[in-house]
């Protein structure tokens, strides 16, 4: 990523942070008003999953400019989804669904750069998510036992 993407998402993300709440709020509004059928994987309850999902975004804006940092939580967080029955097609819609949230709170700070730029942003934690997945659906489910020996 180029210094003026960081940038860019540094800036605009700053701009939402304050709002954070609103943003999940609004955003899992718009994803099952579009999405009924992916509502079911989720908890009844959203309170933890916006709290959660608000500070991943967090993470990952935080960690931009070291994201070598950001590679095993992604990971991790993937092979967690692929046990949540999250499918790679699924990924495509949280991100347009996240931009057009947040492309609605930003207003006039929004445009079609800024746009890109986050699409591309959030291309690469789903590459880096859908990886983590698909090496856990290899390996199988994660053991909690410290090892069946
Ligand atoms: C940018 C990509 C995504 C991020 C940053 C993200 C973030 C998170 C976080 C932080 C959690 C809390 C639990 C955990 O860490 O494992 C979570 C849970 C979850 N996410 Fe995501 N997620 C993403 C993509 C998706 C996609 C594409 C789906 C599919 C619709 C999805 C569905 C779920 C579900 C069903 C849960 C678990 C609810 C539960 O049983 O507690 N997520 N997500």
């Amino acid at each position: 990523m180029t210094e003026q993407s960081i940038q860019q998402i540094e800036t605009s993300f700053n701009l939402l942070a304050p709002r954070g709440e609103e943003l999940v709020q609004r955003f899992y509004g718009l994803l099952f008003a579009r999405n009924p059928q992916v509502r079911g994987m989720f908890p009844e309850d959203l309170t933890h999953q916006k709290k959660k999902l608000l500070a991943s975004i967090v993470l990952v804006v935080q960690n931009i400019r070291t994201p070598e940092k950001l590679m095993q939580p992604l990971r991790e967080m993937g092979a967690r989804h692929a046990g949540y029955g999250v499918q790679n097609a699924h990924y495509a819609i949280v991100r347009d669904t996240l931009l057009e949230v947040m492309g609605e709170m930003a207003g006039p700070a929004w445009n079609t750069n800024l746009a890109h730029t986050w699409t591309e942003a959030l291309n690469t934690v789903a590459t880096i998510m859908q990886e983590g997945a698909a090496a856990a659906t290899k390996r199988g489910p994660v053991s909690t036992a410290a090892g069946s020996r």
